[in-house]
């Protein structure tokens, strides 16, 4: 089978690149031609993170700032399909993603070409999701399949695990009492599984229903409370952003913002999801089933 696919991301831990890595390897095994392209940016951020920067680089996350990327360069000028890799950073696309979206290179092979969006989060992906969605779409793109990975951990813990990981730059236990962060080896490996899925649709690039294929296998998963906390948080973030961004010396306000995030977490999710869930809910399954799955679908 003589297709060619580029398979395009940015990692900084290179999570993102052990689950492209396994997700295209039977893709390879078919017989495609698989251009493996990590992108890095001119000035990368530090890893491990230092707290002041982690939190620093929240209003250009939501305000959709693209960075520098050093030259993409391509093999191809068509491709028969794309793999696009995405983390969400602050809920919105990360800023390298948001710069390969905008690169000029990348953009020119989108127009009337397949696409397959591939995620991994921490568990709050429906927003950049959907913000690379209507990206692709302006680009002319055919979205044909999403798949988002996550850790399955329960919010607090992998809101604290996530932290140790990312200020303390190892993917380990914290203080060997807490699991391990991020996306687990056992979903990364299994990421192989969806792309088995995927090779035997490049054969005759037949697209129709992937997404259903792909749902009937829980590529995705759409879990009604983070859905709530992270449609929830959306707005809040956009005036966190333009205060801050309107502010001489930014650097007390992101305090006040990781301040505000541990509040949110440990006060106001619980409060709002016991309200929701005696107040709302129950008198809202149409609307929630409307918005989960407009998460979960491509178009
Ligand atoms: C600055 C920053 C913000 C992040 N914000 C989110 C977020 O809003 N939601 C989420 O689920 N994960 C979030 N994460 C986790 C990332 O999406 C991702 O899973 C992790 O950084 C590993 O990605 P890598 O392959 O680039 O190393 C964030 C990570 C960073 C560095």
């Amino acid at each position: 089978m003589n297709k060619k696919v580029l398979a395009i991301y940015y990692s900084q831990t290179g999570q993102l690149r052990h689950i492209i890595d396994s997700f295209t390897a039977p893709i390879i095994a078919a017989g495609c031609i698989v251009e493996n392209v990590q992108v890095k940016l001119v000035n990368d951020y530090p890893f491990p993170w230092a707290a002041r920067d982690f939190y620093g680089v929240m209003p250009d996350c939501v305000f959709e700032v693209p960075a520098q990327l050093e030259p993409i360069k391509l093999q191809q000028q068509h491709y028969d399909l794309v793999i696009l890799g995405y983390q969400p950073w602050f809920l919105w696309p990360s800023i390298p993603v948001n710069s390969i979206l905008n690169n000029p290179e990348f953009k020119s092979i989108l127009k009337d070409t397949p696409v397959i969006t591939i995620g991994e989060a921490r568990n709050m992906w429906l927003n950049a999701y959907d913000r690379i969605r209507q990206k692709l779409k302006a680009s002319g793109a055919k979205l044909v399949g999403n798949i988002a990975l996550v850790d399955r951990h329960v919010n607090i813990i992998s809101f604290v695990t996530i932290f140790h990981w990312m200020l303390g730059g190892k993917k380990d236990r914290y203080l060997n009492l807490f699991p391990k962060p991020g996306v687990s080896d056992e979903d990364i490996a299994h990421a192989s599984v969806y792309g088995a899925t995927v090779a035997a649709r490049l054969a005759d690039n037949n697209w129709d229903n992937l997404q259903s294929e792909l749902l009937s296998q829980k590529a995705v998963v759409v879990k009604y409370p983070l859905m709530l906390l992270e449609t929830t948080a959306i707005p809040t973030y956009v005036k966190w952003a333009g205060f801050i961004n309107n502010r001489s010396n930014p650097g007390p306000w992101l305090q006040a913002f990781k301040y505000y995030i541990y509040v949110a977490l440990f006060l106001g999710a619980p409060v709002l999801l016991t309200l929701d869930a005696l107040f709302i809910k129950p008198f809202s399954s149409k609307k929630i089933k409307t918005k989960t799955e407009n998460y979960l679908q491509v178009n």
